[in-house]
């Protein structure tokens, strides 16, 4: 299944290292391509020999102890991976990387490289809720790192806890996973809109709603990671832009849909993440307005429904939209569905806990076609972008516009 993948594992210094030999063995059963790099201290735990039998390749220790004068060792092992994974990755790697210190093998490469990352956390449980290990750890998330959770259970510190490395087999069964998934969207267009938009009062002030555009980030970047040409027409938010995906910063509703009507007709997927204002001030004041006694009213008109507007036109795309509801989810879903002529409907109650817009995690039903109907569970964004990724290009075909 791994055939003709190159995957290269970090290893640094845990007590999970023999997990980690583990993780070489079942990877390369699977028929990958494997080549370690070992920090110092994960030297400690295991010899770089046990690494070098198992992956059948010589394992690098040392930026300067360069094996092949013809190419500098760092660059070269991180522009020949498809995947890097860091396993186990320990406190004092997360934080270098997210700090961008590259003092040694395995940092400079983590720090030269295009391919995806996944970090494999392993460490104490008190360790890993560290504030300061959860701040880096964030970071790393919003540079696109993907993090593969530690488990509950014993740890070798004699504490219970989160904190173990995941199991060598769950990790090779996600490397199988994304791969299969690399390619499900190879030559289709996916178009995501996210976040809020802002609709100007005067030049000093606006309207605008609380999206943070997370879910619509992690929408494009799971559609980016399975091949997809991925536009992103993004309202004002502060995030990292995915890998492979192109950003069209936009401002107002008007923006938004000028931006993807440009592309509507050479898309396969529109999935419309954002928050669009329904409504914006009738006349912008081109100086600032002054108070005055007594109240003040800003007299509203219509913005337009883009995704009705979308829906209209439809030719063969597939058309996804967003409900974020307070109040009776499943009718309003159903109601916006047939209303936009959307092909889905992906609705949340934002008053559930872990589930709002500024939340990390989400959870959601989606609404379909005649009757269709699918709960998912609560998960962070990244992981739900992915699943619900997987099962519309698994049920839908988008037809050539
Ligand atoms: N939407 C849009 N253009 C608008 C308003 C909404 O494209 N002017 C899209 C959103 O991007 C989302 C879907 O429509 O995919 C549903 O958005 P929501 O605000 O929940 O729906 P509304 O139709 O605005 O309904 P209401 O505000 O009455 O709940």
């Amino acid at each position: 299944m791994l055939e003709n993948r190159k995957i290269l594992l970090c290893v640094s210094g845990g007590i999970a290292v023999y997990k980690a030999v583990a993780l070489v063995s079942k990877l390369s059963q699977a028929g990958a391509a494997v080549k370690v790099i070992m920090t110092e201290s994960a030297q400690q735990f295991v010899k770089p020999l046990t690494f070098q039998v198992m992956s059948r390749n010589d394992v690098y220790t040392d930026t300067f102890d360069e094996k092949d004068s013809s190419v500098i060792a760092h660059i070269d092992l991180a522009d020949w991976a498809d995947l890097i994974i860091v396993a186990p990755g320990t406190a004092n790697v997360i934080g270098k990387l997210a700090g961008g210190i590259g003092d040694d093998m395995v940092t400079t490469t983590l720090l030269a490289a295009t391919a995806p990352i996944w970090i494999a956390p392993a460490m104490n449980v008190h360790m890993y809720d560290h504030p300061a290990v959860k701040r880096n750890i964030q970071q790393l998330h919003e540079d696109g790192i993907r993090f593969i959770e530690p488990s509950e259970g014993f740890l070798a510190c004699g504490y219970v806890g989160k904190g173990r490395l995941e199991e060598p087999e769950k990790i090779t069964e996600l490397v199988k996973d994304y791969f299969s998934r690399e390619h499900k969207l190879a030559g289709k267009k996916v178009v995501v809109t996210a976040g809020p938009t802002r609709e100007r009062i005067d030049p000093v002030r606006f309207l605008t709603n609380f999206s943070s555009g997370k879910m619509g980030y992690a929408m494009a970047g799971a559609a980016a990671e399975m091949g997809a040409e991925t536009i992103l027409i993004s309202g004002p938010v502060s995030l990292p832009v995915p890998s492979g995906v192109t950003r069209i910063v936009v401002e107002s509703a008007e923006d938004m849909l000028q931006a993807v009507d440009a592309h509507y007709d050479t898309a396969n997927y529109v999935i419309k993440t954002a928050a669009v204002a329904d409504y914006r001030p009738k006349a912008v004041a081109d100086k600032k307005m002054k108070k005055q006694e007594g109240g003040s009213t800003i007299v509203l008109e219509r913005t337009v429904d883009i995704l009705q507007h979308l829906g209209q036109q439809k030719k063969g795309q597939v058309l996804i939209g967003f409900a974020a509801e307070t109040n009776d989810v499943g009718q309003y879903a159903k109601e916006k569905l047939e209303r936009k002529n959307a092909d889905y409907i992906i609705a949340n109650d934002v008053t559930e806990a872990q589930a709002g817009f500024e939340a990390d995690t989400n959870r959601v039903t989606v609404y379909g076609k005649n009757g269709f109907v699918q709960d998912f569970e609560l998960m962070s964004k990244q992981q739900l972008a992915r699943q619900l990724l997987e099962m519309i290009t698994d049920k839908e075909e988008p037809h050539d516009s």
